[in-house]
């Protein structure tokens, strides 16, 4: 089955219950290609859940899911990387006893084929060297590639987990929460290089911060128990009465 090629991804009523719990209750969404849209919603909305279901590390109850016009609903993770796709974590997921520059080298070599590797040997290193390095200097990590992970601050590691992503040159990256723990100069920091990411690349981005959320993209789609209750222009969204209910109850309830 295919879909218009023009939507970098697209969910059709899709949903996942974990037993009696609908984590995702049939949402619809559609992500135009070069667009960067940020998903927001309070905790245990759904929102990671959306992410597992679109990478393909959790399958759906019901729904279809296409990535650039293409059904992926039943494809595994790694195929559906090798369309383009890529996530980070919440949770970190580097090496920490490795370099910045080997936990890149590791990325980009997972992500080559395995016939390749038994040809041009040599060139080979250099082409994943010279991927690794643009990598860490996309994330502004050039001058940290020889330090060992665990001796970088948590910003620093946050960064590597983006590097890490864009080993593979992804059509539609999907962040969830980049700028979770970081101090405000960290996530300032986090927030300016996500700007400056290639703008061809879709960026799909789970995001606490509602301020970030709103520097980062200008469509925003809000999840509450599982449903989008909220999808349009950043400044519509933040009009949305409901929006505003959701979000002062949620900041009264944690005051
Ligand atoms: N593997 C799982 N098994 C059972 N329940 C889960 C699982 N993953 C998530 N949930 C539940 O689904 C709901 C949504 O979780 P999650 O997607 O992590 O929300 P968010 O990322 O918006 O905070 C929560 O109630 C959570 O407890
Ligand atoms: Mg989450």
């Amino acid at each position: 089955m295919t879909d218009s090629p023009a939507l970098a991804l697209n969910l059709s009523n899709v949903s996942k219950a974990f037993d009696g719990l609908r984590a995702v209750d049939g949402v619809s969404l559609a992500v135009a290609a070069g667009e960067r849209r940020a998903i927001i919603g309070p905790n245990g909305a759904g929102k990671t859940t959306l992410f597992s279901l679109i990478s393909g590390e959790t399958d759906p109850t019901e729904g279809q899911i296409f990535l650039f016009g293409r059904q992926v609903t039943r494809l595994p993770p790694h195929r559906r990387a090798t369309l383009g796709l890529a996530r980070t974590y919440q949770i970190t997921n580097l090496f920490p006893r490795l370099t910045a520059l080997e936990n890149c080298l590791l990325a980009v070599q997972a992500l080559t084929p395995a016939k390749l590797h038994l040809h041009r040997a040599l060139s080979r290193y250099t082409d994943h060297f010279a991927r690794a390095r643009s990598v860490l200097e996309a994330v502004g990590l050039q001058g940290k590639e020889n330090e060992v992970v665990r001796t970088l601050s948590h910003g620093e590691q946050r960064q590597l987990e983006i590097a890490l992503a864009l080993a593979g040159a992804p059509k539609l990256l999907l962040l969830d929460e980049p700028t979770a723990g970081l101090s405000p100069a960290e996530s300032h920091m986090m927030t300016a290089l996500l700007k400056k990411l290639d703008p061809a690349m879709t960026l799909l981005v789970i995001e606490h911060d509602m301020d970030v959320a709103f520097e980062l993209t200008n469509r925003i789609t809000v999840l509450h128990y599982g449903k989008v209750i909220a999808d349009g222009l950043s400044h519509e969204v933040k009009a949305d009465p409901l929006v505003q209910e959701i979000y002062l109850g949620a900041a009264l309830e944690t005051a």
